[in-house]
């Protein structure tokens, strides 16, 4: 496949980096010969600007603790008012080492042991053991799927709210793994839901950049008047890159959320992080905007290579529309069952991707035959995962 420009100059070889996607196979998957499409980042070399952010603090040599910088704030604030119309207050951050982390805070913050928590099912897997992992009761509200394309059935997500009387909903938006840019209308709906049955919405929006042409993502916090009963998590480590460096974003609007929030925080006295972390990110959103649209376009080249080449020669694999993230969702159940789909995926088709199961809880997924795949890396290797499963598959 002709490379993108982008790809031309950030595409990079990861192998013996010690990265997870590449470096993790044996671990993982018990062989390290498999083209990597698993893990959610990118095989791309971070924004120009990061690179030489961190250069400069390399160079300096003395990597004592860190005194956060106002620059940083601006900059995250700037980037929250220019791409998603959202004006944050620099009282309303608080830091969190990674979005799962501060997940796991505010499930702490409102909830107690043996509380109900819901997520939309399937849905990336840990949100699952933010809830399980504290001793909550897992409730899952199935998404409905047409055509591969997935809504939320409305009636029962308040049902199973109501039974259960939940107290935290995790949402995750843009929604990985199926791929969708949540409407106004349907984040209304959940958020009205959510109102009428006092149920805290901690919501996920570490995808919030990765929206593909023709899609635009809602910031739930602009909705209306919910900052009492809601958080946001976001972070430049899907944008940009950047999960290596822990520095992720809790929005806070309500001073009440920020002191349940705090309470839990200050029982593991996590306040702060590492100084790479944050020169990383500040430089990101500073100067990251030109390669975020390589980024972009790159990914999209990829989905639809990926989406049209299925449809034309292995036309009953099901790809789910990519409206968000760079993860594609595709249903091989025409081709395998659940218990062969290892290794047809794995096994025959040489790759290492998440596996549909993975995103269910174990009753719901136990018959799945969906792959995740990773589309954030060289078109090279999106076309040899193609051809691979295609070939797999008997096509
Ligand atoms: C929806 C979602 N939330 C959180 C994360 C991971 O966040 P962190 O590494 O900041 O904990 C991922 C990574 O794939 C994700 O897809």
């Amino acid at each position: 496949m002709m490379q993108t420009e982008f790809e031309k100059k950030y595409y990079v070889e990861r192998r013996g980096s010690s990265c997870a996607k590449w470096d993790g196979l044996e671990g993982k998957f018990g062989d390290s010969d498999l083209i990597a499409m698993w893990v959610a980042d990118m095989d791309f070399r971070c924004p120009d600007s990061v690179i030489e952010a961190m250069k400069k603090a390399v160079e300096n040599g003395a990597f004592g603790y860190y005194n956060v910088p106002d620059s940083y704030y601006d900059a995250f604030i700037r980037w929250e008012k220019e791409h998603h119309g959202y004006e944050v207050k620099r009282e309303w951050l608080r830091y969190t080492p990674g979005v799962v982390a501060g997940i796991y805070a505010l499930v702490n913050a409102y909830s107690q042991p043996g509380d109900a928590c819901i997520i939309l099912s399937p849905c990336y897997y840990p949100f699952m053991g933010a809830i399980q992992d504290n001793g909550r009761r897992l409730c899952c509200s199935q998404l409905v799927e047409k055509e591969g394309r997935y809504t939320i059935d409305f009636e029962n997500f308040e049902k199973t709210i109501a039974d259960n009387q939940v107290k935290v909903f995790i949402l995750c938006s843009p929604h990985n793994p199926v791929g969708r840019v949540w409407t106004r209308e349907e984040l209304v709906r959940l958020m009205e839901i959510c109102r009428r049955h006092h149920v805290f919405v901690i919501c996920d929006e570490i995808h919030q950049d990765i929206v593909m042409p023709g899609y635009q993502k809602v910031t739930l916090a602009t909705l209306g008047d919910y900052d009492d009963m809601m958080a946001t998590l976001t972070a430049p480590s899907k944008t940009f890159n950047l999960a290596g460096g822990q520095n992720s974003f809790a929005i806070l609007p309500d001073p009440t959320v920020r002191e349940k929030f705090e309470a839990v925080c200050r029982t593991m006295r996590i306040f702060d992080g590492g100084s790479f972390g944050y020169i990383a990110a500040e430089a990101a959103y500073t100067g990251g905007e030109e390669w975020l649209k390589g980024a972009l376009e790159t990914i999209w080249r990829n989905f639809t290579y990926l989406r049209d080449t299925l449809a034309a020669r292995l036309p009953k694999a099901v790809v789910t529309p990519l409206e968000g993230t760079y993860l594609s969702w595709v249903d091989l159940s025409a081709y395998t069952d659940a218990a062969h789909l290892k290794e047809l995926v794995q096994d025959k088709a040489r790759l290492a991707v998440d596996f549909g199961c993975w995103f269910f809880d174990e009753e719901s997924g136990k018959d799945d035959c969906h792959i995740r795949i990773n589309l954030a890396t060289s078109g090279d290797y999106v076309e040899q995962a193609v051809e691979n499963l295609i070939a797999a598959c008997g096509c």
